[in-house]
């Protein structure tokens, strides 16, 4: 991998916010810059050779999306605006018909609020049950759990494949195998985990997956709603509108097209889904398990060095994905974020959009350092000097 590839880079900045968005690669840059300047049509809709172009192009990112996730058809990959609102798609167009009062969802209180408040308006719509999967010692989800909160009501197991706090990463085979034995269907929230462990949606057996493109080196604005054809095929557009209706002449003759266009209304994002084709195909030319081999290689180092300091609380030191929850003891999150940034250092600071956490740690408030490619030993060293001294820090912090 060559960090030239990240001209952001140059500035000498030590990017640790990747749980957050990640950095673009040139390609990216210049896939979007050659959508804006040479061929920027619509999808679909033109007569002309432009148009045709990014008709080829966008159906091509799909197609590379598909092979990238193993999925069994290109129609079981829809574009959204993000990861947030995949999953909003999928419990408002597909569990909303078929859930009823009383069936129970299971979640946990580590789960990121796309994952957490559509449900809950759900539970107000419907009457459905939100449930929390007991944690084990470390916080972690285990079957053995999962099958003592599965009952003859549970319909529904959503959760994280990878958590964007504690960074632990969830057997989904063995929760999706142990699902279908009691007919329960299983959402996965993939933001976290498709930018950075291999995820083959066959193997893995999961029924809907929802992540987002600016996670893995792409653009803002773009989401991948996946399905299995047949649940896609039965969800509900949320959106009516251009592109994905076939006809209509009155309220009862409306005639929608098939996946996956149904499910895209209006003009999408196109830069962003050209980008995501440059971003996958760029991951590819480095291997996913190369990219997750480092990051492990990374948060061991870090955490090897983190766990000596006194003052430092590590939240997740047995997880293995690539993210860093800790405190300096004694001193704010967000001062600790400020102070690091005085040295071109981002890290995320407060509760990462996950409120019922607190709950679990014990703190709304933690630090984060979340690791991607580009990211180097050196780097963690930079940080682990920066937080050892924490004088230093209450010094520095205002
Ligand atoms: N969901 C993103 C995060 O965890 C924004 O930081």
């Amino acid at each position: 991998m060559n960090r030239n590839d990240f001209e952001i880079l140059n500035n000498n900045l030590i990017y640790l916010d990747n749980g957050a968005t990640t950095l673009k690669p040139k390609v990216v840059v210049n896939s979007i810059n050659n959508y804006l300047t040479k061929y920027s049509a619509n999808a679909h809709r033109g007569d002309y050779d432009i148009s045709f172009k990014v008709d080829t192009l966008y159906e091509g990112a799909r197609d590379t999306v598909k092979e990238f996730l193993n999925a069994s058809r290109r129609e079981e990959i829809v574009f959204t605006s993000g990861a947030t609102a995949s999953i909003n798609m999928i419990v408002d167009g597909y569990f909303k018909n078929t859930l009823k009062k009383g069936d129970e969802v299971l979640i946990t209180k580590v789960e990121h609020a796309s994952n957490v408040l559509p449900w809950f308006r759900l539970s107000k719509e419907l009457g459905i049950v939100v449930k929390y999967i007991e944690l084990d010692s470390n916080n972690e989800v285990t079957i053995d759990n999962l099958k003592k909160s599965i009952t003859p009501n549970t319909k529904v197991i959503s959760l994280a494949h990878i958590t964007n706090t504690l960074g632990d990463i969830r057997p989904i085979k063995e929760i999706t195998k142990l699902a279908h034995e009691n007919n329960i269907l299983v959402v996965v929230d993939g933001a976290q985990s498709v930018p950075h462990i291999k995820i083959d949606v066959k193997d893995l057996d999961i029924d809907f997956l929802a992540f987002s493109a600016h996670k893995m080196l792409a653009t803002t604005g773009l989401g991948i709603l996946y399905g299995k054809y047949d649940l896609l095929n039965n969800l509900k557009p949320t959106f009516l509108g251009g592109g994905m209706n076939e006809s209509f002449d009155d309220v009862d003759k409306v005639f929608l097209k098939e996946l996956p266009t149904r499910l895209e209304a209006g003009t999408q994002s196109i830069e962003a889904v050209l980008s995501l084709d440059a971003a996958i195909k760029y991951i590819n030319s480095i291997g996913i398990d190369n990219i997750t081999k480092h990051e492990q290689d990374l948060k061991e180092y870090a955490i090897n060095k983190l766990k000596s300091i006194p003052h430092i609380k590590l939240y997740n030191k047995n997880t293995t994905s690539g993210i860093i929850l800790f405190n300096v003891e004694g001193i704010f999150s967000q001062d600790v974020a400020y102070y690091l940034n005085k040295y071109n250092i981002c890290i995320r600071a407060g509760n990462h959009c996950a409120k019922l956490l607190k709950d679990v740690i014990n703190t709304n408030q933690t630090c984060r350092a979340s690791l991607y490619l580009y990211n180097t030993h050196e780097e963690i060293d930079k940080l682990v000097e920066l937080l050892s001294d924490k004088e230093r820090i209450l010094k520095e912090m205002i």
